[in-house]
């Protein structure tokens, strides 16, 4: 049987208090919805049914890139009525999985197993034995253990808040039929004057369709988001589950909880990464490299045994093996170093290329530049890369040693070998093998000066 996904994503997110739509919030840097559409990505070869509603226009321009059968629920009157609008879609001989856009910790596999051990013409659904019930709907179970009904928390008497542990995930696995059957009959007689999903089960049990349930190993996979709290909780189950995934891969993470994954990340062996790292985008860590404490990487590439120390900020850059970073340096995009670099503290370095061995120490700006290998960049230098209008570029030879506190006004070019004196001011190129200097102070020294004294009032 062909399963159709579908996954609401009509609510509002009141207890949100945002402006921005709840499934547009954002979980290890990617939207609630993108986790769930991952999850069912492989289930069906048919696009899922996504229901929006609430801003829904910014969620549809959000996965504009995605395929997808949008639907609009003009009015969020309840979980059922929300199913309900995509009837028009549903083939007679379809199995439905119902997902929600707020529950995005739901495993691929858990999707599966729900999935495969339905039998055909059973409904199917995901329940918990909740460590904490609350706020969730309840499943009423008879004497046979058969599920009888899911009573809403709202809809609930004391007792049966006390007493009904196991919590419904929202997450069912049915025939379509049994939906174009069931939702029309759906009233909004309960507290919340809603058109219950969850009414469905009781009528299906009326009609005696077996019920089947399968359980998570732990509740955090049917977690929901309905605050910012649950949100900030799930964040914290997700980077728990994104450390130890490193971990597993061979990384040694000194505190996996103060590691932040937002993104890709793949590790070779041996990686050592501090505490209060924040990796975003595609990270890729080589074998042996060392990743120092409050630093920042995004879209960065790192060979073999590279070091960063800490408080660096790395944005899409490439780093050759060995290479030391730090600490105190920001890597800004397009800078791709070769092996052996060594880069210090408060360096900048933008859309540049440094060959193998060069150092570039202390306190230098070098921006669009391409510098050789063996070259050393003394403290204060600076690419003048910018006239005001235009970025110009700066080439540097190999085996070139660049004076403290030079400008190389750009565009410019040092030859191979060349030695530029400290204090300099380079405007035109730079012959190689010759020291270069712009200075022609006299240094002299008066023996008879005193310092001035302070006055007495
Ligand atoms: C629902 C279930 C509850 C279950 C819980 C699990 C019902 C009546 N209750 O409650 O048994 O324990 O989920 O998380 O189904 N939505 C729409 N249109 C609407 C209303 C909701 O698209 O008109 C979407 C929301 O965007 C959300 C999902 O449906 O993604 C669940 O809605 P929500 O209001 O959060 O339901 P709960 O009260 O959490
Ligand atoms: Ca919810």
């Amino acid at each position: 049987m062909n399963t159709q996904v579908i996954i609401l994503a009509a609510g509002q997110g009141k207890r949100m208090y945002s402006s921005l739509p709840k499934v547009l919030h954002q979980l290890g840097g990617q939207p609630l919805l993108a986790h769930v559409l991952q999850s069912a990505s492989t289930l069906s070869s048919l696009p899922p049914i996504i229901v929006y509603g609430h801003q829904g226009e910014r969620v549809r321009q959000h996965f504009a890139h995605i395929n997808a059968h949008w639907v609009e629920q003009p009015r969020q009157l309840g979980t059922g009525h929300a199913v309900l609008q995509t009837l028009p879609l549903l083939a007679e001989d379809h199995a439905v999985l119902v997902l929600y856009g707020d529950v995005p910790l739901i495993s691929q596999a858990l999707l599966k197993q729900l999935i495969q051990t339905t039998p055909a013409q059973a409904l199917g659904m995901i329940t918990a034995q909740a460590m904490n019930p609350t706020g969730y709907g309840r499943i009423q179970r008879d004497s046979q253990q058969r599920v009888v009904k899911i009573i809403e928390e709202k809809d609930a008497t004391p007792e049966e808040r006390a007493t009904l542990l196991e919590v419904n995930s929202g997450i069912y696995y049915l025939p379509a039929a049994y939906l174009k059957k069931y939702l029309p009959l759906l009233n909004q007689r309960n507290h919340q004057g809603e058109y219950y999903l969850t009414d469905v089960i009781a009528q299906a049990v009326q009609d005696r369709i077996d019920i089947h349930t399968v359980q998570p190993l732990s509740q955090e996979d049917i977690l929901g988001v309905n605050d910012r709290m649950q949100l900030a909780d799930l964040e914290r189950i997700y980077q728990a589950r994104q450390a130890e995934m490193l971990m597993q891969q061979g990384a040694c993470l000194l505190d996996p909880a103060r590691l932040d994954i937002r993104g890709a990340v793949t590790v070779g062996q041996d990686v050592t990464i501090y505490p209060n790292v924040i990796l975003e985008g595609r990270v890729i860590l080589g074998d042996g490299c060392v990743i120092g404490p409050y630093t920042l990487l995004r879209d960065v590439t790192l060979g073999r045994g590279v070091e960063i120390k800490s408080h660096s900020v790395l944005e899409d850059a490439f780093i050759g093996d060995e290479s030391v970073i730090g600490p105190f340096a920001r890597l800004r995009p397009h800078t791709k170093l070769a092996q052996g670099v060594h880069i210090g503290n408060f360096v900048e370095i933008k859309q540049s290329q440094v060959g193998e061995y060069t150092k570039i120490n202390h306190l230098s700006y070098i921006g669009d530049s391409e510098i050789g290998r063996k070259v050393n960049i003394g403290a204060g230098t600076i690419t003048c890369n910018y006239d005001g209008a235009n970025k110009h570029r700066t080439i540097i030879g190999d085996e070139v040693h660049i004076g403290s506190d030079t400008q190389l006004v750009a565009p410019i070019r040092i030859g191979n070998g060349a030695t530029v004196g400290a204090g300099s001011t380079i405007i035109k190129d730079v012959p190689p093998q010759q020291l270069t200097l712009t200075h022609n102070l006299k240094q002299r020294s008066i023996p008879d000066w005193k310092r001035p004294e302070k006055k007495s009032e």
